[in-house]
């Protein structure tokens, strides 16, 4: 007999009795009723492990078997060498990203050298077809098929023993067994149960697609995130062709990485040098605009901050932030203020990071507070400066990982004089000499001591 219960939806306890706030993580509001699947009498096995008992860890192989290129040179890189047999990749992004496009690009290229299955929840296989047509994309060894029900999914697993399962998408399957709608907490739960059964029972690599709410955050229970092995996230403006996809989490890869592409009119593309695509329309005297880096692993990305500071009306001044943390604005607007004669208090603020990505990298601050202060005091910001440091509530600049790397990747792009803390300098190799203009170098280095050399300086920087 199927016993009601009642789940959190944000962090997935289960109580007998309905309450009005978890206990487990504090949410107001998240307790939902749930119609169990009646409990089995034996603990179950949950499938992850080979079923040989306790075996002398050295003598194990840690890949038994090969990894799977995606085709992608970015997307291989970024799990590590592959899909991994026997994973769970999660791959989440807000609707028309791309996700479903770079699913069925990768299902093409893993056909090539095994059976792939693609199952659309979302759409028939006539659209599938039309989309493989978009992509110019015919692998003999790909099959699809419009199916939400797990356990036909499962038995075609069964039948087609592909090395590769798409899932498209998690919110709009249904597990065997469950009455709630899909999409509902228990659906996604069980769901997710039910896939990393069948991959880790037949070493099928799964790449799911997941929907994100209003806040960007996955669709359904915090636990989905535990128990999947990889978690991409795909970011990135719909009306610019860049995409992003990074690592939030990954057992077989690094998290810092990210892969980019372009959509393009043929699918996605693989992008080798971001920061060109990123740093397009430089001109000579303009004001509110500097020129920002953020070493995000493997990647650095030079982006343009804009910044537009009007006096406000009566009442509070508003702050408006695209692409980059309000807490850096603000506190790097209370730093200014106490700090430089830029005062900022009585303005209206917006800040806006161009390209259509999210970062709350505290590099940028240098390069707000150059941005600000251009736009407040109506003085160009130097055309071919890239702005790098952290901003101390002490007024301070801080050094940032990576300066080293992010000056290197600077001066190929063609920039003419990097601004950057003073003491990042020093634990450089060699920082003596990058001060200034160094022989044999095309770009001057400038280190700065506080914010107040930033704003005071800004009209003296060539
Ligand atoms: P899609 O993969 O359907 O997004 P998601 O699955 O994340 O919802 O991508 C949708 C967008 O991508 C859509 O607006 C059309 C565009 N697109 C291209 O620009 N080029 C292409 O080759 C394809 C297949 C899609
Ligand atoms: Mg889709």
């Amino acid at each position: 007999m199927a016993k009601s219960k009642y789940r959190c939806t944000s962090c997935g306890t289960v109580y007998a009795k309905w309450r009005g706030r978890c206990s487990e993580c504090g949410q107001w509001d998240s307790i939902e009723e749930t119609t169990a699947v009646t409990a089995p009498s034996q603990p179950q096995d949950m499938g992850i492990g080979d079923g040989k008992g306790p075996q002398r860890l050295n003598l194990l192989l840690a890949e038994p078997l090969p990894r799977l290129s995606t085709g992608s040179g970015e997307m291989d890189r970024l799990l590590g060498g592959g899909l991994v047999p026997g994973s769970l990749t999660l791959c989440v992004g807000d609707p028309g990203i791309g996700k479903s496009t770079l699913a069925l690009q990768m299902a093409g290229q893993v056909a090539a050298g095994g059976t792939v299955l693609y199952v659309s929840g979302e759409e028939s296989e006539a659209q599938m077809r039309m989309r493989a047509d978009r992509l110019g994309m015919f692998p003999d060894a790909l099959y699809v098929v419009a199916e939400t029900r797990l356990e036909r999914i499962g038995e075609y697993v069964g039948t087609l023993n592909p090395v590769l399962v798409i899932i498209d998408s998690i919110q709009r399957m249904a597990a065997p067994g469950v009455e709630t709608s899909p999409g509902s907490v228990t659906q996604i739960r069980e769901a997710t149960d039910f896939l990393l059964g069948l991959a880790k029972g037949t070493s099928t690599a799964l790449f799911i697609i997941g929907q994100v709410t209003k806040d960007s955050a996955v669709a359904g229970p915090r636990v989905l995130e535990h128990m999947v092995d990889t978690v991409l996230s795909f970011e990135g403006s719909r009306h610019r062709s860049l995409r992003m996809v990074r690592a939030v989490k990954n057992r077989f890869g690094a998290t810092d990485d990210a892969a980019l592409f372009e959509m393009g009119v043929a699918g996605l593309q693989d992008v080798g040098d971001p920061s060109r695509h990123l740093l397009v329309r430089r001109r000579e005297g303009v004001v509110g605009a500097a020129v920002v880096a953020s070493g995000l692993g493997h990647r650095p990305l030079f982006y343009e901050l804009a910044a537009l500071t009007t006096v406000a009306d009566e009442g509070a001044p508003k702050r408006t932030v695209v692409g980059i943390s309000r807490g850096r604005l603000d506190l790097v607007a209370a730093v200014m203020d106490r700090y430089t004669t830029c005062q900022l208090g009585s303005h209206t603020l917006y800040v806006s990071l161009a390209g259509g990505f999210e970062t709350d990298d505290p590099a940028l601050d240098l390069g707000m507070a150059a941005a600000l202060a251009s736009s407040r005091n109506r003085v160009p910001v130097p055309l071919n400066t890239v702005w790098i440091g952290e901003v101390a509530l002490t007024g301070e600049v801080r050094a940032v990982p990576d300066l080293a790397r992010l000056l290197a990747e600077a001066e190929r792009l063609g920039f003419r004089q990097a601004v950057v803390p003073d003491d990042g300098v020093e634990g450089i190799e060699g920082g003596e000499g990058l001060t200034g203009l160094a022989a044999g170098r095309r770009m001057e280095v400038v280190p700065v001591r506080t914010v107040r050399d930033v704003v005071e300086g800004l009209s003296l920087f060539p």
